[in-house]
């Protein structure tokens, strides 16, 4: 009998550092590590390339089910073409929060989630892991951190960037989609029953990696 590839599901709302702390977290291991809202962010990409509207379902949900994309390292390949970058801004941020509330949608990308589930272990950061996409993980993690902490760590992000900022519209904006990614009907973001809450709001990213290879040590 060949025992399931491991899972730690990592979920938590924008700019809480759960990114960096699921990177962190499978590079400890060695593990794979999946980005998922990178795919519903390429989605928002695509669809505005193919000029299929966001609010289009079965047209964003076709575009999603044929995205072709290479993720490689820091790299991440659409059609062929680099778009790390592309998909990172405040507009693609906000497509991709409107596209992930379309039903039709995320039933497209599930397969392609659970292909990144290869030995020796996957880790896999989102809003869904636990709950939807991978629901036997062996850790699951809630990873949150206040509002006010988020956008301060998202403005000083930019900052360093070299790119203009200010915490008002930062703080705006991570409560709007915060609303909208916990509101919508499918797998809204909330903490389910059998995940373990990790609040960043005091602690430091090898702080936060210390916990999660704590738990998923246990
Ligand atoms: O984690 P992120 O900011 O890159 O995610 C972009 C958007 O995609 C965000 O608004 C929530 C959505 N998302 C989702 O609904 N389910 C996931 N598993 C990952 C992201």
């Amino acid at each position: 009998v060949t025992e399931a590839v491991p899972v730690i599901a990592i979920d938590g709302p924008s700019a809480s550092g759960k990114g960096t702390v699921a990177a962190c977290v499978a590079a400890a291991l060695g593990w794979h590590y999946l980005d998922s809202g990178a795919l519903y962010r390429l989605t928002a990409l695509a669809a505005r390339r193919a000029g299929v509207a966001w609010d289009d379902e079965s047209g964003v949900a076709a575009v999603a089910a044929r995205l072709d994309v290479v993720f490689d390292g820091e790299s991440i390949r659409l059609a062929g073409e680099e778009v790390g970058e592309a998909i990172r801004t405040e507009e693609m941020s906000s497509g991709a929060s409107k596209v992930a509330a379309l039903p039709a949608v995320r039933a497209a990308l599930l397969f392609r989630q659970r292909l990144f589930r290869r030995a020796p272990g996957l880790v896999g950061d989102g809003r869904d892991m636990g709950s939807v996409v991978f629901p036997d993980a062996k850790t699951k993690v809630f990873l949150t951190a206040s509002v006010e902490i988020r956008a301060e760590r998202r403005y000083k992000q930019l900052i360093g960037k070299g790119i203009e900022a200010t915490i008002q519209p930062i703080l705006q904006d991570l409560r709007e989609r915060d609303e909208r990614d916990s509101q919508r009907s499918v797998a809204p973001l909330r903490q389910s029953d059998d995940a373990e809450l990790l609040d960043t709001s005091a602690l430091t990213i090898d702080e936060a990696v210390a916990k999660v290879l704590a738990w998923a040590a246990s």
